[in-house]
């Protein structure tokens, strides 16, 4: 297998509106970020991401971006930008933003530009179409509530947006717009920035003709989802891109792609296509939505985690490579959602960790996981910002009169919120997080969750993290190492191997509260073993063929 650095490290991504306030504002910003450098290089991280923090109205907390070329005022200036950067390399740590082309804000200068008139130059830059029936082009609805399709006065036509209606999305097929994102990613990587995270970019193609979904009753996906996901056109642009662009950098990318399996993966990632490192997926993020789709809240098993990341950990290894999460600012907390964030909330924050961190592929840890930050449950809709919760409560409560409480339970467990609150660095008033009121409340628990507490503390979960990633430094078979279940119809023990030649890890992990004992198969012989991390204290010698594990217990051993 190709060894190389981006395969080898450990990402950490910083929502920059939530990570570390300098000046008072309630908004965290550059400054912010700088002052925590050694703390991020103090857990371990080589990678840095950076959520959007170009100029915009903040529709959707800058995924509506209005200049690409300038920094959002909220969060600093240029200068902030290239010293945050420098500092970064200097402690030998890498840096990589959001790039957002699949759409633009409404107030970009091209939109702004596109809407004036029919015969503006920049009209094509955008998706517009005249109307059917009274009513807009099609069936297709948006991410966040309602039509894709907004109805423009000024020119009576409709544009798409699949986001939010300040979101209209480009129009790839006008060799324009390419140009003009090139010229734009090209600026960014001569500055020196380390790679992207490319956001929604398996929609960037849509469906010839826009027609109508025939099956707009699936709640499973938005109506039009697959007129506008994963096209071919999608990776002939990405071909392009790389060809003319990115290859010309040594740089890592990970493309955010959802609903592909792992056979359409390899399409973005598979060594031999030249598109992307990486992507993200989120088979394994939907074991808990059942047919309802994003705001469904169903019981979740076992079995259901382990067929879909094995599948994708046996099909990519070789071929392509993984991006491994389960948190990231569009998801719930981990620790809340696939694990126990009362009783068991330190011992299950490190199963989780323990599994990601022992996968093939890339970790991404997302503020706050590393601490064991939980969800959050405003009692009101007020309390909320996230344009898709507000969105979503308008049409269900407000529009059509739902339940009230049924809708807020739903936006308790899946709402983007939970993982948007203030990182909690310490128990001084808001966390630490900002001298003034926060754009968001910070969650209540920061007394007892926290960064200061948790440096000072060995068994602490950000002390856990810190040892995993040292793991991954040292051991080769924890990044190159070939993924073997082990235990496949287990309900509560998720086992299996990793081999290098002749390394090779057993991990043990029992995912639920309960006590279920772990058998070691007959075709698993060990001579000799030593265990490298476990989140209980274990006895020395004990012996692995059988062994009752403690409730969230994880164990990772290297075996001979
Ligand atoms: C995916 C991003 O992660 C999410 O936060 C955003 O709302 C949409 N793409 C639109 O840019």
């Amino acid at each position: 297998m190709k060894r190389i650095w981006w395969k080898e490290a450990v990402v950490y991504q910083i929502y920059p509106r939530s990570f570390m306030d300098s000046n008072g504002d309630g908004i965290g910003d550059l400054k912010g970020i700088l002052s925590k450098l050694d703390y991020l290089k103090e857990l371990g991280i080589d990678v840095i991401w950076l959520s959007p923090i170009y100029e915009s109205p903040n529709d959707d907390n800058g995924y509506d971006i209005s200049d690409y070329y300038g920094i959002m005022s909220e969060f600093g200036t240029m200068e902030d930008f290239d010293t945050l950067l420098e500092e970064v390399h200097g402690r030998g740590m890498k840096l990589i933003m959001d790039l957002v082309v699949n759409h633009t804000s409404d107030e970009h200068p091209w939109f702004i530009e596109s809407r004036s008139s029919k015969d503006n130059p920049k009209r094509d830059y955008y998706i517009w179409k005249t109307g059917k029936d009274g009513g807009p082009p099609n069936n297709w609805e948006s991410f966040f509530s309602g039509s894709t399709w907004e109805y423009d006065e000024a020119t009576g036509e409709y544009y798409l947006h699949l986001f939010t209606k300040k979101q209209p999305d480009l129009n790839w097929n006008n060799p324009e717009v390419v140009k003009d994102i090139y010229s734009m990613i090209k600026w960014w990587l001569d500055k020196g920035i380390d790679g992207f995270r490319v956001d929604a970019i398996n929609h960037m193609g849509k469906a010839e003709g826009f027609p109508d979904d025939p099956n707009p009753e699936d709640q499973r996906w938005n109506t039009g989802y697959k007129m506008f996901s994963n096209l071919p056109q999608v990776h002939e642009q990405l071909q392009k891109l790389n060809k003319e662009v990115l290859s010309h950098y040594d740089i890592m990318t990970v493309g955010e792609t959802s609903g592909v399996g792992p056979q359409e993966a390899l399409l973005y990632v598979g060594e031999d296509r030249n598109e992307f490192n990486m992507v993200f997926q989120f088979e394994h993020t939907g074991i808990d939505s059942g047919v309802q789709g994003k705001w469904g809240v169903e019981p979740w098993s076992l079995l259901d985690l382990k067929k879909i990341m094995s599948k994708w950990q046996t099909e990519l290894y070789e071929k392509g490579w993984n991006a491994l999460f389960f948190n990231n600012h569009d998801q719930p907390r981990a620790v809340s959602r696939f694990g126990d964030d009362k009783k068991y909330w330190s011992e299950s924050a490190k199963l989780l960790a323990t599994y990601i961190h022992t996968l093939s592929g890339t970790p991404y840890v997302y503020q706050g996981e590393e601490i064991g930050m939980t969800n959050v449950a405003f009692d009101s809709i007020e309390s909320y910002r996230d344009v898709e919760i507000l969105n979503y409560y308008r049409e269900k409560v407000v529009e059509q009169g739902q339940d009230r409480d049924e809708i807020m339970k739903r936006i308790h467990h899946k709402g983007r919120d939970n993982s948007r609150t203030p990182m909690q660095w310490n128990t001084s008033e808001q966390a630490g997080f900002t001298t003034g009121t926060p754009w968001i409340a910070v969650n209540e628990n920061y007394p007892t969750i926290n960064v200061e507490d948790q440096l000072h503390d060995p068994h602490s979960i950000f002390n856990y993290y810190k040892e995993l990633i040292q793991l991954r430094k040292k051991h080769d078979v924890f990044v190159y190492g070939n993924y073997e279940l082990i235990l496949e119809e287990d309900e509560e023990i998720y086992a299996y191997t990793r081999t290098l030649g002749d390394q090779k890890l057993l991990v043990i992990l029992n995912f639920f509260g309960g006590t279920p004992t772990f058998r070691l198969p007959n075709s698993l012989k060990v001579e000799a073993k030593e265990l490298l991390i476990s989140n209980y204290s274990v006895e020395e010698n004990e012996q692995i063929e059988e062994v009752t594990l403690k409730p969230y217990e994880a164990r990772v051993y290297l075996l001979k």
